[in-house]
């Protein structure tokens, strides 16, 4: 089996959904922004503040390269990684399935209020930042999926057996 790459917007679940795919298929898990994390040493957070954007786009390029390289791992990738049309290139290389877990525009404004640490939602008004992000987003994800699968009012486990079913893994 080839990498399974979960793609969507912050706080769609990717990480938890993408643990317990791999925890059930026996596979690496692989965080994109954990990657950064170690790479660098700091939080997602500060290199934003201290280095900006443009600096962590880099960053992440650079670990989805890296990572990519790597057989039978989940990926979740960082939400902002359609933004880049090589790194949507890379992750199907070697025959790598991306997933993007759908959610509603109502259900994403609505987790955002209890994300933390995602710098991009700002300290001002998340849910225009939502919605503003969305609008150029959207069409990223669907275009970038393999496969899309719809997470509406889903728990984590129920999410992985959606995805699990949708790929024939299940
Ligand atoms: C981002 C999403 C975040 C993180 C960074 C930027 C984005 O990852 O990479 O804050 O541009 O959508 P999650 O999607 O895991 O929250």
């Amino acid at each position: 089996m080839k990498n399974i790459v979960l793609i969507g917007f912050m706080g769609s679940g990717k990480s938890t959904v993408g643990r317990i795919l791999a925890g059930r298929l026996e596979r690496r898990f692989v965080d994109t922004d954990a990657q950064i994390e170690e790479r660098t040493g700091k939080s997602i957070e500060r290199i934003f503040g201290e280095d900006g954007e443009e600096r962590f786009r880099e960053l992440e390029r650079r670990v989805v390269e890296t990572v990519c390289s790597g057989e039978q791992q989940i990926i979740s990738a960082g939400g902002g990684v359609v933004l880049g049309p090589e790194n949507i290139r890379r992750l199907k290389e070697g025959g790598g399935t991306v997933v993007y877990m759908r959610l509603s525009e109502e259900e994403l404004v609505e987790r955002a209020k209890r994300l933390r640490g995602r710098p991009l939602l700002g300290t001002g008004d998340r849910e225009a930042s939502v919605r503003d992000l969305l609008k150029v987003r959207k069409e990223l994800y669907e275009n970038a999926a393999d496969v899309i699968v719809d997470m509406r009012g889903m728990r984590p486990e129920q999410a992985a057996d959606a995805i699990e079913e949708r790929l024939g893994l299940d």
